[in-house]
């Protein structure tokens, strides 16, 4: 039995091999949700210009079940883990999947831009190391 409290958050940067489209997003995110939820996973996952950034946090043994998912995922390509490091706390204890679209997408999608705001540490890390590689 793991011990519960072996806490990991997994960072990567990635790229999608399309533009992916509103409805493609939310059937990614949907599927990504419902597997985190039962492995008791959170995290946030970023989306602007095809390029993806995501953290998700949990205990050892199921984030590197999600990994498997992630890095088998068609949808995306050159994905470069960041950083695997142990953590003794969520930073994102309420969210399955956080999502935040970047300006692009708002600009597609206004609605989205609704679900944006409120960046934390994390996610503007992450930003910064997508611009950087665009
Ligand atoms: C950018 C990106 C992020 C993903 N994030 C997650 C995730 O957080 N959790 C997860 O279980 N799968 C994640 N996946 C994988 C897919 O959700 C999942 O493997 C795929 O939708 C197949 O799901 P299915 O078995 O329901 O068909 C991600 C995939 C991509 C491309």
């Amino acid at each position: 039995m793991p011990k519960p409290q072996d806490l990991i958050e997994l960072s990567y940067l990635s790229e999608s091999v399309s533009d992916m489209s509103f409805l493609g997003l939310m059937r990614l995110l949907e599927s990504a949700r419902a597997f985190n939820q039962k492995h008791g996973v959170t995290g946030i996952l970023l989306y602007d210009n095809q390029q993806f950034g995501q953290v998700i946090e949990g205990e050892r043994q199921n984030i590197m079940k999600v990994w498997k998912r992630i890095q088998e995922d068609k949808r995306h390509h050159r994905i470069e883990l960041l950083e695997i490091r142990e953590i003794s706390s969520r930073s994102f204890p309420t969210w399955l999947l956080r999502f935040y679209g970047g300006d692009t997408l708002i600009k597609d999608y206004p609605a989205l831009a609704e679900v944006v705001g409120g960046m934390d540490k994390h996610s503007l890390e992450l930003i910064n190391k997508m611009r950087a590689t665009q």
